[in-house]
């Protein structure tokens, strides 16, 4: 069986061939299968030395089959790049690159988790609860107004701020709370060159004993000149939001060669209104987060963008010009 299997396989001109072999010689109904079935009419004595022989014979001719297709192979390769010229210049690639967007997003997420802030997460489509209510923002709120705010018929929303993030970490985890949650926030705004009705923000949350100004104005400014270099101008304003207090809105000098400086809006926070916390704890079931406090941000990831690279409109950012979008590569 043997002799015969290998002057088979020395003969075999294609792949289809090794197949046909194979299964003829080592399938379930193979010469060598065959024979090896066998092995139960073989006398007790000789079975050892049978059985050994039959072993070995597979051996071999597996080994032979391997030899035949790679030798096959390499034949096959040699043919399909004989007449190629292998000196001809290759064609170039386009290669794809990050968007802007996920740049920023993803260098302020990872300065923020060096500070020490986990992320989370929340959806998107959300309810008045996490979007409002929580957030102490009473139901005659312009904020919470049909124009404003896109409602589906079942009544919930598509969420106007990460802020909703806030309220579902603090539900799902005692304190300290320190999260950061990038994502999409959607309002209905009129698009210009500063507004999109679909933007995003990271959410930054911070909740322990004793958590002051001081510390929400030192993250802040140590971020912002993290992402934007040490000569970063940085300004906080007086501000209010129902969920904060006292509040600000943060501004960065924009300086663009040949032009007058400019402060730019990026950012909400301020230090967490006792409210939410409370509407935290009844949602809770729990009194976990009384008498603590802590600071909140929101940050417009699109107008990072803006300030980091001098875009000047912010719609460049949603229509995917290639000859916009390969300036980041
Ligand atoms: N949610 C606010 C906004 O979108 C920003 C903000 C977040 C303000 C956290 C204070 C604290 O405008």
């Amino acid at each position: 069986i043997q002799a015969e299997a290998m002057s088979r396989i020395a003969e075999i001109a294609d792949m289809k061939g090794l197949e046909d072999a194979r299964v003829a010689i080592l399938g379930k109904k193979g010469t060598l299968t065959q024979a090896q079935q066998g092995m139960k009419d073989v006398p007790k004595e000789d079975k050892p030395a049978v059985g050994q022989m039959l072993n070995e014979a597979r051996a071999a001719i597996t080994a032979a089959l391997e030899e035949r297709q790679n030798a096959l192979q390499e034949a096959a390769d040699k043919a399909a790049v004989a007449g190629i010229d292998l000196t001809l210049p290759a064609r170039s690639l386009p290669a794809g690159g990050l968007h802007p967007l996920t740049l920023v997003r993803d260098e302020a997420v990872r300065v923020l988790r060096r500070m020490g802030f986990a992320l989370a997460e929340g959806p998107e489509i959300e309810d008045e609860f996490h979007c409002f209510d929580a957030l102490n923002t009473p139901t005659d709120h312009p904020a919470r107004n049909e124009k404003d705010t896109f409602y589906f018929d079942s009544g919930k929303l598509l969420r106007t701020h990460t802020s909703t993030v806030q309220v579902r970490a603090m539900e799902k985890q005692a304190p300290p709370v320190r999260i950061i949650s990038p994502g999409s926030a959607y309002r209905r705004d009129e698009i210009d060159a500063t507004h999109l009705s679909a933007f995003n923000q990271i959410e930054g949350l911070y909740v322990d004993k004793d958590v002051t100004v001081g510390d929400l104005k030192g993250t802040l400014e140590y971020f912002l000149k993290a992402l934007f270099g040490s000569e970063t101008d940085v300004r906080f304003r007086p501000h209010f939001f129902p969920f904060t207090e006292p509040s600000f809105e943060i501004d960065v000098k924009l300086t663009v060669a040949g032009q007058a400086p400019r402060w730019i809006e990026i950012a909400g926070c301020g230090m967490i209104d006792p409210a939410v916390l409370e509407a935290v704890d009844a949602s809770r079931g729990s009194s976990d987060y009384a008498g603590l406090s802590g600071f909140a941000f929101g940050i417009g990831l699109e107008r990072l963008a803006m300030i980091r690279w001098g875009i000047r409109d912010i719609r460049l950012l949603i229509e995917n010009d290639v000859r916009f979008l390969a300036q980041f590569q």
